[in-house]
C-alpha cells in the first residue's frame, strides 16, 4: 500500500532541483535508448539512476567519447565499422557503443569476447531483446578469438576494458593479426611480468642496485604492473602503432585508470623495439620476448627500421 504521507520526486529532490526527467536527460546522450539503460540496470525499472549507476554511466560515456572521436576518422565516418570488445563482461561498453554510434547510422558490427558462457548468453539475449542486430557475442578467450572463423578478417577498432590480466596482452595480439587500425586498451592487474620479476630477484640484486625498485613484495606488484604497460606500449610502437597514455577520468577511484590509446599508422619505430629489448635484459625479463612480444624483429637486426608501405 502507498503511504499516505509519500513526498513526490521533485519534493524530495528540493525546490531548486530539476524534475526528474529533465535530470535524467542531463545524464544522456541524444537518442540514447533508456531501455537500454533498463535492461543493464544501470537505471531503475522506474527510470531513475542511483549514485553508483550514475557514476558507471559518466565513465562509459566518458571512455565512448575517446572511442567515437576514432571512429569517426575511417571510411565513411566509421558507419560500417567492425569493432572487438575484449573481455566484455556484461557488454556496458558494446551496448552503448551500439546504442549511441552505430544504431543511428544503421551499420557496424560490434562482437563481444568473452569466455563466461553464462555472460555471452545474457547478451545475446538482450540485442535480440532490442534488435540490436550488429551485435554478436562469442563464448571465446581472446587468444581462441584471433583464430576463430566467427570474426572477420579485418577488425576496425580493438576495445578490452579492464580485460583480467594477460587478457590485455592477447587483445594487442589479436589487433595486430587484424590489423587494427585502433586499439582503445583500459589494463586490468597483470600478474605476469611481476611473478617473473619474483622468480628472478635474487639474481637482478645481485646485478643490479635498479633491482632495489622490486625488492619488497608490494613494490614488484606495482612496478610489474607499470612496467607491463610501459612495455606493452613499446611493442604497439614496434608493430606499428602510436600511442598515446593517458588517464581515464572518471576512473579516479580505481588504480586501473589508464587508457592506452594506439593508432596503425604502419610505421615500424625501430628504436621502440631496441628499447624494449633493453628494458627486457635490465629487467631480467628475457623469457618473456617470444611469449609476449612475438612480432618483435630478431635482436640485433636492422629489420625494426623497415617501414611499411
Ligand atoms: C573486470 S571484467 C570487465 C568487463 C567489462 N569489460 C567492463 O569493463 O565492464 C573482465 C571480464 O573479462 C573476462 N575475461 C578474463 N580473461 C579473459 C580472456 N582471456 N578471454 C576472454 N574474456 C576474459 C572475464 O570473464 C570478465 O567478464
Amino acid at each position: 500500500m502507498k503511504r499516505a504521507n509519500a513526498r513526490p520526486p521533485q519534493a524530495r529532490q528540493g525546490a531548486t532541483a530539476p524534475p526528474p526527467d529533465a535530470a535524467l536527460a542531463a545524464e544522456l546522450r541524444p537518442g540514447q535508448s533508456v531501455e537500454l539503460l533498463k535492461e543493464l540496470h544501470i537505471l531503475t525499472r522506474d527510470g531513475r539512476l542511483n549514485q553508483d549507476s550514475r557514476r558507471k554511466l559518466k565513465q562509459v560515456h566518458h571512455l565512448y567519447q575517446f572511442i567515437e572521436t576514432l571512429l569517426l576518422e575511417l571510411p565513411d565516418q566509421g558507419a560500417a565499422a567492425t569493432v572487438a570488445d575484449h573481455g566484455a563482461g556484461k557488454s556496458y561498453l558494446g551496448f552503448i557503443l551500439h546504442d549511441l554510434f552505430f544504431r543511428p547510422r544503421g551499420g557496424g558490427a560490434i562482437y563481444g569476447i568473452e569466455t563466461r558462457a553464462e555472460l555471452v548468453e545474457r547478451s545475446r539475449a538482450l540485442a535480440d531483446r532490442l534488435g540490436f542486430s550488429g551485435m554478436h557475442f562469442l563464448a571465446l578467450s581472446v587468444a581462441e578469438s584471433a583464430t576463430s572463423t566467427a570474426l572477420p578478417e579485418k577488425i576496425d577498432m580493438v576495445t578490452a576494458l579492464h580485460a583480467c590480466d594477460t587478457a590485455t596482452d592477447d587483445a594487442i595480439a589479436f589487433g595486430l593479426a587484424k590489423q587494427a587500425r585502433f586499439m582503445v586498451l583500459v589494463p586490468c592487474c597483470q600478474a605476469e611480468v611481476a611473478a617473473s620479476l619474483r622468480q628472478n630477484k635474487a639474481l637482478s640484486l645481485a646485478r643490479t642496485p635498479l633491482a632495489e625498485l622490486w625488492r619488497h613484495p608490494l613494490h614488484t606488484r606495482e612496478i610489474g604492473s607499470q612496467l607491463t604497460n610501459v612495455l606493452r606500449c613499446l611493442y604497439l610502437e614496434a608493430c606499428g602503432y602510436q600511442v598515446t597514455v593517458t588517464e581515464l577520468v572518471g576512473w579516479e577511484h580505481s588504480m586501473k585508470n589508464e587508457l592506452i590509446l594506439a593508432r596503425r599508422t604502419g610505421h615500424r619505430k625501430a628504436s621502440a623495439a631496441q628499447r624494449l629489448r633493453a628494458l627486457l635484459a635490465e629487467f631480467g625479463l628475457q623469457e618473456l620476448a617470444a611469449r609476449r612480444f612475438p612480432a618483435l624483429p630478431p635482436a640485433g637486426t636492422a629489420a625494426g627500421a623497415a617501414q611499411e608501405a
